[in-house]
């Protein structure tokens, strides 16, 4: 174990010090060029990619790269997701662009990152079809960026672009590199990985291969981090991991999930702790009565069901019931009455009959899921499911959908209603992105609420009367202003 912190130590000043070394280049080209070079950065996928990419940013901002909200820029990265094959296909229409964009621009840098780059076809595909692409790498290195960045500066004598091009894939890594730059996207709340990896292996997923085995950072690791944010004014962390009931499981000594939110908790400062994703069968009873008793854990939980049927659940190696996943939900309800809940649920699975279906539509009505995120099943190469008979017919999967997504809508709206006319506690986000003379707040619950109020609000937690429900909002009024 000491071991592996040393070599992370270690690591982490030989990358501090190659950001110093890239800052030195980048300062003196702008006292010559006076013009500071640009970055932009596409995200696809989850909010592991999104903590990811704050990382990339915090590197390039500390190089002295700015930020910009074009592709016409310097540097574009795109980090990349695989979890369906839509993603993957996004990818590839963009780049053809980028192409062009290069054309005009030689001396631009394309990075691809990501979940996509840890499959070997995708990255010969990216070989051979844009050969103009400078750097790849992908979800277990991402700290070496500045590094690769040199590499690529060093290398252009190739005759061929191609040539150029610098690709540093790991399969698997144990390492985890603390206290590299970061780049924040808002001031008062942050996203805190405390779980890399999953174990899971469900039959339809791609991301155990593409993200690796699970490593849960050290609890003194994530303490001080989350002290050091709320001492930067944070108000708010989102603990992220792709299974987080499965945290400290490998650390030595063993922790719970719990016993973490438990000490996250006594940070002072921190008024708001959400998390995500749990994983119905690692969600414990300590975990629920630590929530129930909690003053600052938010209450939103969001528990991927995929699908109602006991049957498919086996076969997607989900490792619980249908009667299990209830029987989880009437206990957290029992400790947080007020939670809102929702979920991920997969339609199409292969060998998803009519009844299977109907066991999700009966899930979705006993639980009256707050929202749902919802997905026709994607074969993914190299999953057991890829290989399973009685793939579903692409028309009978997508009239599956259409009926979830009218029973989802039905329960999100009446879930919806549950707070009208109440006064709650809003962390004020942002102005609102359609109507700039509106703010836009989150409740506990993760519902969104618009106001009229002062800019000034914006990183608070103010208290909000909510007028009307929207169905998937509200509108409100600050409770001292006129309601
Ligand atoms: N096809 C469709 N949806 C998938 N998910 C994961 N893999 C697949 C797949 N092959 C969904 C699951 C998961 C969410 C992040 O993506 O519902 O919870
Ligand atoms: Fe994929 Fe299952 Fe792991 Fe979630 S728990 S990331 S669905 S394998």
């Amino acid at each position: 174990m000491k071991n592996i912190d040393n070599t992370n130590e270690i690591e982490a000043k030989k990358q501090l010090n190659i950001i110093n070394e890239l800052k030195e280049r980048y300062d003196s080209e702008y006292v010559r060029t006076g013009r500071r070079k640009t970055y932009h950065i596409e995200t696809f996928g989850c909010q592991m990619n999104s903590r990811d990419s704050e990382k990339i940013s915090g590197i390039l901002k500390q190089i002295g790269y700015i930020e910009t909200d074009t592709e016409d820029a310097d540097f574009v990265l795109y980090n990349t997701c695989t979890v369906r094959e839509n993603a993957n296909n996004r990818v590839y229409g963009r780049l053809g662009y980028l192409g062009m964009l290069k054309k005009k621009n030689p001396d631009m840098l394309i990075a691809i990152c990501g979940c996509m780059m840890q499959e070997t076809t995708a990255v010969e595909k990216i070989k051979r079809s844009y050969p103009f692409v400078d750097i790849i790498f992908g979800t277990h290195n991402i700290f070496k960026l500045a590094q690769l960045i040199r590499t690529r500066l060093d290398n252009n004598n190739g005759s061929k672009q191609s040539e150029r091009m610098v690709i540093d894939l790991w399969k698997d890594t144990d390492m985890i590199v603390e206290n590299l730059p970061n780049d924040r996207k808002y001031p008062f709340k942050a996203g805190v990985n405390i779980i890399f990896g999953c174990n899971n292996f469900c039959s339809y997923c791609i991301v155990p291969y593409v993200r690796g085995r699970e490593r849960s950072r050290n609890l003194e690791d994530i303490l001080a981090e989350i002290k050091l944010l709320a001492d930067d004014g944070v108000i708010e962390v989102m603990l992220l991991g792709q299974n987080v009931n499965s945290y400290g499981k490998n650390l030595n000594p063993q922790i719970s999930f719990a016993s973490l939110l438990q000490e996250i908790e006594k940070v002072n400062g921190i008024e708001r702790i959400r998390f995500m994703t749990s994983h119905p069968k690692d969600l414990s009873q300590e975990l629920i009565d630590v929530m129930g008793a909690s003053k600052k854990i938010c209450k939103h939980l969001h528990l991927p069901l995929q699908s109602g049927s006991s049957r498919l659940l086996k076969i997607m190696n989900r490792k619980y019931t249908k009667e299990d996943y209830l029987d989880l939900v009437a206990r957290i309800r029992k400790s947080v009455p007020d939670i809102s809940i929702t979920t991920d649920i997969i339609v199409g699975f292969p060998g998803e009959t009519e009844e299977d279906f109907m066991e999700t539509m009966d899930v979705v009505k006993k639980v009256g899921f707050d929202s749902a995120f919802t997905f026709l099943y994607s074969k993914r190469t190299g999953t057991p499911a890829a290989t399973m008979d009685d793939q579903v017919e692409e028309e009978i999967a997508k009239e599956r959908f259409n009926r979830l997504l009218d029973a989802i809508s039905e329960s999100s709206a009446k879930a919806a209603g549950r707070d009208e006319h109440s006064v709650v506690d809003v962390l004020v986000e942002e102005v609102n992105s359609q109507n700039d003379s509106l703010l836009t707040g989150r409740l506990s619950n993760n519902m969104l609420v618009h106001f009229e109020g002062d800019r000034d609000l914006i990183g608070k937690i103010i208290p909000v009367y909510l007028k009307e429900s929207k169905g998937f909002y509200y509108i409100g009024t600050p409770v001292d202003g006129e309601y």
